[in-house]
């Protein structure tokens, strides 16, 4: 695999809503010890109302598309993940505006522009307990890997290992960002949610491009 194409940005949109649809008890039940209980279902409502929106709209624009993921989200989503998940689908279309085809650097760019675009909405740092705790850690494995000169598909498998770990790390984290943070020393035990859905966004690309 050398580049992904239009339809493996379109499979990665509609298998991302499937694994939301799947995971939205679980998402709900993270954010109900630490929060309101409602990310699963934020989630699932927005990805479901992405993939009415792109039913029969193939663009062929890979920007475009994921622009209107954004959009959709924003409008759709509600409480603090829209915003975030919104921004972070707006840039990855931004920085891959008018491509029909994504090479590994495409990719580094827009995965980039995607976290810099929730940190500068989130005003979170590392470590606040939030979605930047699985993004950051994604963004800088797979950058590294690249460097070390790995295939585009090591280097997205390598992307959501490190998500996932940056997830688990924030099971110890007292938040600092968001509703949890209300909750002060009283979050600390529990995995955040939005470092959740945000590994199992780079997990889903790298299922859908690198295979399993
Ligand atoms: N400032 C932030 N920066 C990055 N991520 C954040 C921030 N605030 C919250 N989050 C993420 O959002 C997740 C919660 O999303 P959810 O969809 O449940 O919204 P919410 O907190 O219920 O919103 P609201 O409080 O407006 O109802 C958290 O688990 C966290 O990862
Ligand atoms: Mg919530």
């Amino acid at each position: 695999m050398l580049a992904v194409t239009y339809d493996d940005v379109v499979r990665f949109i509609q298998a991302y809503a499937d694994v939301i649809a799947e995971q939205k008890d679980h998402l709900t039940q993270l954010d109900s010890a630490i929060g309101d209980a409602d990310h699963g279902i934020n989630m699932n409502r927005g990805m479901k109302a992405v993939l009415a929106k792109l039913n029969g709209h193939a663009s062929g624009d890979i920007g475009a598309t994921l622009k209107t993921v954004g959009m959709t989200l924003v409008s759709t989503v509600g409480g603090a993940g829209g915003p975030l998940y919104g921004t972070l689908f707006l840039q990855l279309g931004a920085a891959t505006s008018g491509k029909s085809e994504l090479e590994p650097a495409d990719w580094e760019a827009a995965l980039a522009a995607a976290v810099d675009g929730v940190i500068a909405r989130g005003k979170a740092e590392l470590q606040d307990k939030t979605m930047a705790d699985a993004l950051v850690p994604g963004r800088d494995a797979y950058r590294a890997a690249l460097e070390d000169g790995a295939s585009f598909a090591e280097a997205l498998r390598r992307s959501a290992a490190a998500a996932e770990e940056g997830m688990k790390a924030t099971i110890p984290l007292v938040a600092r960002k968001g509703r949890a943070s209300y909750l002060g020393e009283r979050s600390a035990g529990h995995q955040d949610p939005g470092a959740t859905s945000s590994w199992l966004l780079l997990k889903t690309v790298a299922d859908t491009w690198a295979g399993d």
